[in-house]
């Protein structure tokens, strides 16, 4: 069985370590694991699908430029891929004042007191890798929303205006969000592992090349007809879209 979610563990190679990757069973997550914040930002440069972060915020440096905890925890905050993804931080309970605490509470969504109970932790984890995935599911259907909207404009624009230029504009608009949106949800199915990717790419392909085709020949085709097949597809799309939203629903609700 393949791991559905994906954590990136920030913490020195040490026995808690050990017992969290244990816990974090591998038959539900794949766990990245670095041993300090420096090389945890480089990985983040390259890497935005996540559906969890614990970062033990008292894990030393190890190279010469190093990055502070509260220096990577501002850059992923500001991330607009990341931003949604949760973050649980690790501190030693006899370094911890209530002055540090305060203050990375703002920057996290669960801070736990080493040492720690396993069963807290779990819970913990539990509780954010579902809350991730909710916030992942409404910022589907917001986009869903705008690229509705973007088209009926669009369709009422082919029917009313004769201004090629001003419609070739629009639609280039609709083309830029439609393959942002459809690279985010490829992205994080393939990171989910959902069994019915290779067919939901297949149909998104077929409407990027839509796309293409209509500003290819845009006085031929961008007609009211063309925008109205775009639609029914992105409709159909939409119930597929549906299909992976349940299956996220499954596997959230699932024991971790
Ligand atoms: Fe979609
Ligand atoms: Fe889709």
């Amino acid at each position: 069985m393949t791991a559905n979610f994906s954590v990136l563990l920030i913490e020195t190679d040490c026995v808690e370590t050990q017992v969290q990757k244990i816990m974090l069973t591998p038959e539900k997550f794949k766990v990245i694991h670095k041993t300090d914040s420096t090389s945890a930002w480089n990985f983040l440069r390259e890497v935005n699908i996540l559906d969890l972060i614990i970062f033990n915020i008292n894990t030393p440096n190890s190279s010469f430029f190093s990055i502070s905890y509260e220096k990577l925890l501002d850059s992923i905050n500001s991330q607009y891929q990341l931003r949604n993804v949760p973050i649980i931080l690790i501190t030693d309970a006899s370094m911890s004042t209530k002055e540090v605490l305060q203050k990375i509470a703002k920057k996290s969504d669960a801070i736990i007191l080493s040492p720690f109970n396993p069963i807290r932790f779990m819970k913990e984890v539990n509780r954010l890798v579902t809350k991730g995935i909710g916030l992942h599911i409404e910022e589907i259907h917001e986009q869903h929303m705008s690229l509705a909207k973007r088209i009926n404009q669009l369709m009422e624009l082919t029917g009313e205006s004769k201004d090629i230029v001003h419609k070739i504009e629009q639609v280039m608009i609709l083309k830029q969000l439609t393959f942002e949106h459809f690279d985010m949800e490829e992205s994080y199915m393939l990171s989910h592992n959902y069994p019915d990717y290779q067919q939901h790419y297949d149909n998104h392909d077929v409407m990027r090349n839509t796309l293409r085709m209509l500003l290819k020949n845009p006085q031929e085709r961008i007609n009211k007809g063309e925008i109205e097949n775009f639609y029914r597809s992105m409709f159909n799309d939409l119930s597929d879209d549906e299909q992976y939203i349940h299956f996220l629903d499954e596997i959230k609700i699932t024991e971790i």
